[in-house]
């Protein structure tokens, strides 16, 4: 089994990738596979509504990780989603790569474990975690929790390690999530296979 961490900070040694760090190490004691990937500070784009990517399962647009992380999700068994808060919400590179990988490939997710964590100086936190949660609970993820909302404080690069409740609900996070995934794991092994889920109603309050 593998998990992906999205590092959806600029920064690849700072806080945002300390958090996922912990939760790497816990994983992988829990024998599961990682790999840490970070959007890092290029350009990125937002989705332009332009139907493109419908059918095709990837998005028009090559120049930036959106393709080459869709592909890699489609091989993972989950997910984890951190970002730094900028303005009280989750960075505007994660949330524009979020929207087009789920719009384009939500199926590479769907019925798979998910969590989102944030990294902050002070305040948002929550609201920057609830920013990427609404990907996962659209797309039928199953999110796992941990013993606090998943959050971690610091300001310069290091200092979210100093959070010593920060780092214990990672770890947490992290035992919850390889808990699930084994069940998982075992359940398909026992043919309990994910259900099929219903798509049929799509109605927008007008008819
Ligand atoms: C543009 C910008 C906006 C920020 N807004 C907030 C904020 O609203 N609340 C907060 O507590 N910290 C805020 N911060 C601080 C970062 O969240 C904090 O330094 C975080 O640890 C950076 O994570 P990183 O090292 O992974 O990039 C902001 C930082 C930047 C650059």
């Amino acid at each position: 089994m593998k998990v992906l961490l999205f590092n959806g900070s600029m920064n690849p040694n700072g806080n945002t990738n300390l958090a996922l760090r912990e939760i790497e190490k816990e994983l992988n004691a829990e024998g599961i596979e990682t790999e840490v990937l970070c959007i890092g500070g290029k350009p990125v784009r937002d989705c332009i509504a332009c139907g493109g990517c419908v059918g095709k399962g990837k998005c028009i647009f090559e120049d930036d990780v959106a393709n080459e992380w869709i592909a890699k999700a489609r091989e993972a068994d989950g997910f984890v989603f951190g970002s730094p808060v900028y303005f009280a919400h989750a960075s505007g590179r994660i949330l524009s790569i979020m929207d087009r990988m789920f719009y384009a490939a939500g199926d590479a997710f769907k019925q798979k474990v998910g969590a989102c964590i944030s990294v902050a100086r002070r305040a948002g936190t929550t609201q920057a975690v609830e920013d990427m949660n609404k990907h996962l609970s659209i797309s039928g993820m199953i999110v796992p929790c941990s013993t606090y909302w998943n959050m971690a404080f610091g300001r310069n690069p290091g200092e979210c390690t100093a959070d010593a409740e920060g780092m214990q609900t990672m770890r947490n996070l992290a035992k919850n999530m390889a808990w699930v995934m084994k069940c998982i794991e075992l359940g398909k092994k026992s043919k309990l296979n994910p259900p099929t889920l219903d798509l049929s109603q799509k109605t927008h309050f007008i008819r």
